[in-house]
Order: structure tokens, then C-alpha cells, then sequence
């Protein structure tokens, strides 16, 4: 297994390779066989059948974005077929959303060793609240295992839907052949008020909310019942949170607001915020939070990105992570490399000259204040998310030395130097 002991704040490639086939033989094994295969399905390998199921199902695709990007509470309606609803997500979405936690843990690996020392545990129980695909919890099983490949990780999936929860467990089952997950077909609310009755379990619990908290939050009920399970688990402690929303102004806020209920409550931020105290950028209305990615995105997400019509290569995300106190105070999460947070890259337009434009950065300091510092265009650019500090210069072509042959250059438009006669001064268009 992959191990990433000195990890960076910019690792690119987000999603490992073997996580990649999981995902290739998830779809072969749960699609249908696709209609335009010009071989036996045998001869293909998981991931070519990936991209036919894809290529059947474009249309579903771009709906089921729409979806998400214009209107989310309309998500249920546009696929009411909920294996074709599982299966559209996976194709579209899974991979993307294990990016961008990815992209989340390893800064919270950079600054406080979070995985390496969780990874020293007796074992660690993710239950993971709206599970969809499983894309979130797969995705951190491996990143532990990436420390230590005998932690014991055991999961508790809760879905409304058994077309997700079936395609979860078939994702942690190729993980690993002799996992049990629990699968939990129930309500959120149902599940809840059930699990606070039974009071908190023993041993360290990592909570996953992924891109579920916009589907509850109207429900008072559901949230009372997730505030008073989180709040029950901070007690007992050896508790871990990972939330994840989009990065849209109103669903960002709202998760700014969550986050600020769960340090009221006592928990400790590990990330992206420097500080457990109030969110100072709830002041503004103008102004939320979140977090910026670069990756190195796998040749069927690129194609997603066709169909879709967008580059996902720069991913957003609304993403927090939190901790108990006590795992801190007992040493087993020892907070490390502190500084401001990049939050947000304004740009001045000084003129209407792109080269007076002056741009700054937007920083949450761990005096909690926003502070806004001058950026260079001739540096390497910060993302959203990352501590700020000096970064070096953008690389430039040096420039040749005075009176040196100038290199020949393509030409622009190829057809003009074939037109140009011959001995004419103008061998190369300008
Ligand atoms: C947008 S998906 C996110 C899936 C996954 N957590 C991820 O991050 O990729 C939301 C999931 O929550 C489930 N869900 C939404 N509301 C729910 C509720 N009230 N009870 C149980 N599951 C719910 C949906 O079935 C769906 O699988």
C-alpha cells in the first residue's frame, strides 16, 4: 500500500489508482451490460465498460447536475429510478467528491499529522450519515491504511436508499474481502433517534457528512437529532467529524453556521480554520468560506467534464474537519503547523487594464480577524484553504541574451508562409 509520510499541501493526485479500479469494477459489476459493445463483455476490462455505461448515460449525467448546480431540492425528481440515480452519481460524482476530501485530509495530515496518528489506534468505526456511494468513507479507510495497514476499520453506512447502500458495501467489499459493514436502509431521523436513545458507543467514531446536511437542514427534527448525537459523542469522546458541502454562497454559510454549533458545543477545528473560536467571516454577508483543490483528474472523470461541458481540474468544496478535545489533550492528535488561512483571492480592478488589476488575498488568522494581504502576480497563486506564505515566483522563460538568434517560431498561420514567394523578406508572419 501507498504511503504518503511526507505529504504536501498540493499532492495532485487525489485519488490513488487502486481507488480508481474500485470505482471501474463498482460500475461493471452493478451496471447493465452496455447495449454498444462490439466485443464480449469478458474482453473488456472494468474500466472500458465504465466509459460505455458513462456513454449511455450522458443525458442522466448533465440532469442530475443541473440538479445539483440549479436547484437541489429538486435532485429527487429528476431521477426517480433510484438504481439509475446510484449509478449516475457514481459515474458522475463519487470520484470527484473523494478528491476533494482527499485534497482535505492531506492538509490536515500537513498541519497536524491527523491520519499518521489516528492510524495508531485499535480501530477506528466510521459511521457515515447519508453514505450515498460510500465515496467518502472508501476513501479514508485507504488514506489510514496509507499509515498503518492493520488498523482495524470497521463501517456503518446510513441510507435511505438501498440502490447506495448496496453500492456502497460493494465498494468496501473490494477494498477488503472480508469486510462486514453494517447497512443501515433508514431515515436519517429514524436512525438518529435510535442511536441517541442507545447512547454513545465506545472506541473512536469518525462521522461522515457528505453533501447531506443541505438535505436535512430544513428538518428540525433530523437536526436536533444529529446536534444532540454529535453533541453525546463530544462527550464520550475519541470523536472525529468530516463535512463536506458544495461551495456555493448560501449552502457554504450554512455549513459556516453548523460549524460554529459543533465549537460552540466544544469540538476543536482541524481544519480549514485556524482557530476554534466564532467564524468572523459569518459577519459579512457577502463573504463564505471554502476550499480550493488542483488535481490531477483520471481520463473517465475528464470525460465527465466533457459531457458535463466544465474542467473540473480546480474543485471547490465547503469542508471542515473536527475532533474531540480530549483526543488532543491525550496526545493523540498533537496540533501542529499553525498560520492564516487563505479564504478568499478578491481581485481590484484599478483599471480596466488586466495588468493594473491588483489581486490580494482574503486570510483568516489564528487571532481571529480577516486580514487582507497584497498578492504578486509573478507568484505561484495560494488555494483557498491552504496556510498562507511567501511562494515562490512563476516560473519564466528566461529571456534570450541581447543580439542571440531568435528561436524559430511556429507559425500562426501556416498557410501564409506557404503563400509568401520565395526570396520575399517576410519569411514569417508577425
Ligand atoms: C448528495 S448524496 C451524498 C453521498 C455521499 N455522502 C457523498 O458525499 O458522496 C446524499 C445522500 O444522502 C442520502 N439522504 C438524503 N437525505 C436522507 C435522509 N433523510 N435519510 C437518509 N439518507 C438520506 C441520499 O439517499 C444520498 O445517498
Amino acid at each position: 500500500m501507498q504511503s504518503h509520510h511526507t505529504r504536501s499541501e498540493h499532492r495532485q493526485s487525489l485519488v490513488s489508482n487502486r481507488n480508481y479500479k474500485i470505482w471501474g469494477q463498482t460500475i461493471s459489476q452493478l451496471a447493465k451490460t452496455p447495449r454498444k459493445l462490439e466485443k464480449p463483455r469478458a474482453e473488456y476490462s472494468d474500466l472500458e465498460i465504465a466509459g460505455f455505461v458513462l456513454q449511455e448515460h450522458r443525458d442522466d449525467v448533465v440532469r442530475l447536475w443541473e440538479a445539483f448546480t440549479t436547484a437541489r431540492e429538486d435532485v429527487a425528481r429528476y431521477l426517480m429510478d433510484p438504481k439509475r440515480e446510484s449509478m449516475v452519481y457514481l459515474l458522475g460524482f463519487h470520484l470527484a467528491n473523494q478528491a476533494r476530501l482527499s485534497a482535505v485530509l492531506d492538509r490536515a495530515e500537513f498541519r497536524h499529522k491527523l491520519l499518521s496518528q489516528l492510524s495508531a489506534a485499535d480501530a477506528v468505526h466510521l459511521l457515515d450519515l447519508g453514505c450515498g456511494s460510500g465515496a467518502l468513507s472508501l476513501l479514508t479507510a485507504q488514506e489510514l491504511w496509507s499509515y498503518r495497514e492493520q488498523l482495524d476499520i470497521t463501517w456503518e453506512m446510513v441510507d435511505k436508499s438501498q440502490s447506495f447502500l448496496d453500492m456502497a458495501a460493494l465498494g468496501i467489499k473490494l477494498l477488503k474481502e472480508d469486510a462486514k459493514p453494517v447497512l443501515r436502509r433508514q431515515k436519517l431521523d429514524e436512525f438518529l433517534s435510535r442511536e441517541v436513545a442507545a447512547g454513545p458507543k465506545d472506541g473512536l467514531v469518525w462521522y461522515q457528512l457528505g453533501y447531506v446536511w443541505n438535505e436535512v437542514s430544513r428538518h428540525a427534527k433530523t437536526t436536533q437529532l444529529l446536534l444532540r448525537l454529535l453533541g453525546s459523542g463530544l462527550q464520550k469522546g475519541q470523536r472525529v467529524i468530516t463535512i463536506l458541502e458544495p461551495a456555493s454562497q448560501d449552502l457554504a454559510r450554512e455549513a459556516m453556521e453548523l460549524r460554529d454549533r459543533l465549537v460552540e458545543m466544544g469540538y476543536k477545528m482541524l481544519y480549514p480554520c485556524p482557530h476554534s473560536q466564532g467564524c468572523p467571516m459569518l459577519e459579512s454577508k457577502r463573504d463564505w468560506c471554502y476550499s480550493e483543490a488542483v488535481w490531477d483528474r483520471p481520463p473517465l472523470v475528464k470525460k465527465v467534464d466533457r459531457i458535463l461541458k466544465i474542467d473540473r481540474a480546480r474543485i471547490g468544496v465547503s469542508a471542515y474537519v473536527f475532533v474531540s478535545p480530549d483526543l488532543i489533550e491525550d496526545g493523540h492528535v498533537k496540533l501542529g503547523k499553525e498560520g492564516s488561512i487563505v479564504v478568499g483571492r478578491p481581485v481590484e480592478k484599478a483599471s480596466r487594464d488586466p495588468l493594473l488589476e491588483t489581486k490580494s488575498y482574503l486570510l483568516c488568522a489564528p487571532e481571529v480577524s480577516i486580514d487582507k494581504v497584497k498578492a504578486s502576480r509573478f507568484k505561484v497563486e495560494l488555494l483557498r484553504g491552504q496556510i498562507y506564505r511567501d511562494m515562490p515566483d512563476i516560473e519564466r522563460k528566461p529571456k534570450a541574451p541581447e543580439g542571440a538568434p531568435r528561436p524559430l517560431q511556429k507559425p500562426r498561420n501556416p498557410g501564409a508562409v506557404k503563400r509568401a514567394p520565395r526570396g520575399s523578406k517576410k519569411s514569417r508572419p508577425d
